[in-house]
């Protein structure tokens, strides 16, 4: 891996199962930008993040294993990445507090996930307030260029650049780069079994491993709207999965005729899946890959933070 080229790091935190929408939406340009060969690239998986929500450890395990077999089965070559855990390398959570005793509370009460948990009076814990500290440590350790992420998390790197700067001249050393966000290009919205968007919270998901009979079960309960010639919800989801020529004329030919719309794309969206579905079991029968990639990902990542690390406590004066 070319260790000149610059940096992107992508942090995710595992919490649950992938659906299609996720695929779409985010995953799919996500793998393409990986593997495009223009960065380094380290993906993280934000265990440590998910700790302010995710409290089992049967749980805790599930997702991690379950979000690497997702990267791989979707085609992520772990040849060309650093796919590592966040809490296989402690000088994360050693950066974010010595960012601690730079950042100042009403600072961080500025942030949009703080304000908005305060603003529906949810109790908050002390990691959902310092959040944004440790995610400004997992950047700024790599000396990473630039950090994928959706519209909502761009706040996060503009914290993470404000504590840079403030390190830096505080230290009067200029140890950390200042990062980029690389907001995802926008794509459409791929609308769940409702009608609605697709999330994990409207409980509307076609999982993205689900088994034949599980789509064509999901894909008979699509909401149709009883007036409409063409069943918008279903072609929305069919048009990812086939091209838009080809479906003009069948649902040409079959204006109306729901039923046997929703039988064409429960034929093509198990097509389309059937070979990402069977490299996921084939993962999950040997866990053993996924332990040793994160193995390799982990020793790669505690490396280059270390060399990080060291910069850091020559500049405040602990080494
Ligand atoms: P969920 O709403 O199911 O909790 P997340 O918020 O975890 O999904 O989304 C993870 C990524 O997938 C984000 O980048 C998001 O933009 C994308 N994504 C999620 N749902 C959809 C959807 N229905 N259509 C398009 N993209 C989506
Ligand atoms: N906060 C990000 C999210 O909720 C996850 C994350 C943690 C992250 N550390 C990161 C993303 C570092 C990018 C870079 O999606």
């Amino acid at each position: 891996m070319d260790e000149n080229k610059p940096v992107l790091l992508s942090g995710v935190k595992p919490s649950g199962e992938f659906h299609i929408g996720n695929y779409f939406g985010a995953l799919r340009q996500q793998v393409e930008l990986f593997e495009s060969g223009k960065y380094r690239c380290f993906i993280m998986v934000a265990d440590y993040h998910a700790l302010n929500t995710v409290r089992d450890a049967g749980e805790m395990r599930r997702y991690t294993y379950d979000l690497v077999m997702t990267y791989l089965a979707v085609g992520l070559d772990p040849e060309k990445v650093i796919l590592f855990k966040q809490s296989d390398v402690p000088t994360h959570t050693e950066l974010a507090w010595i960012f601690g005793t730079l950042t100042t509370m009403p600072y961080l009460m500025r942030a949009h996930a703080f304000k908005d948990a305060q603003e529906k009076n949810r109790e908050i814990n002390v990691g959902t307030f310092t959040y944004p500290l440790l995610m400004a440590a997992d950047i700024l350790l790599y000396d990473t260029a630039i950090v994928p992420v959706g519209q909502d998390q761009k706040q996060h790197i503009e914290i993470a650049r404000d504590t840079a700067e403030k390190f830096n001249h505080t230290f009067r050393d200029d140890v950390f780069t200042l990062p980029e966000p690389y907001i995802v290009p926008h794509v459409a919205v791929v609308p769940g079994t409702d009608g609605r968007k697709m999330s994990k919270s409207y409980n509307n998901v076609i999982p993205l491993f689900a088994s034949r009979e599980e789509i064509a079960r999901l894909v008979m309960g699509i909401v149709t709207d009883s007036t409409g010639e063409r069943p918008e919800n279903v072609y929305a989801i069919h048009k990812l999965v086939r091209s838009e020529d080809d479906l003009a004329a069948l649902y040409e030919e079959h204006r109306g005729q729901y039923k046997i719309l929703k039988e064409a794309l429960i034929e093509d969206l198990d097509c389309y899946l059937t070979p990402l579905r069977t490299r996921y079991h084939e993962l999950r029968r040997d866990l053993g890959i996924v332990e040793d990639i994160l193995a390799r990902g982990a020793e790669e990542a505690r490396d280059t933070s270390a060399r990080k690390m060291e910069r850091v406590k020559k500049a405040i004066g602990v080494l």
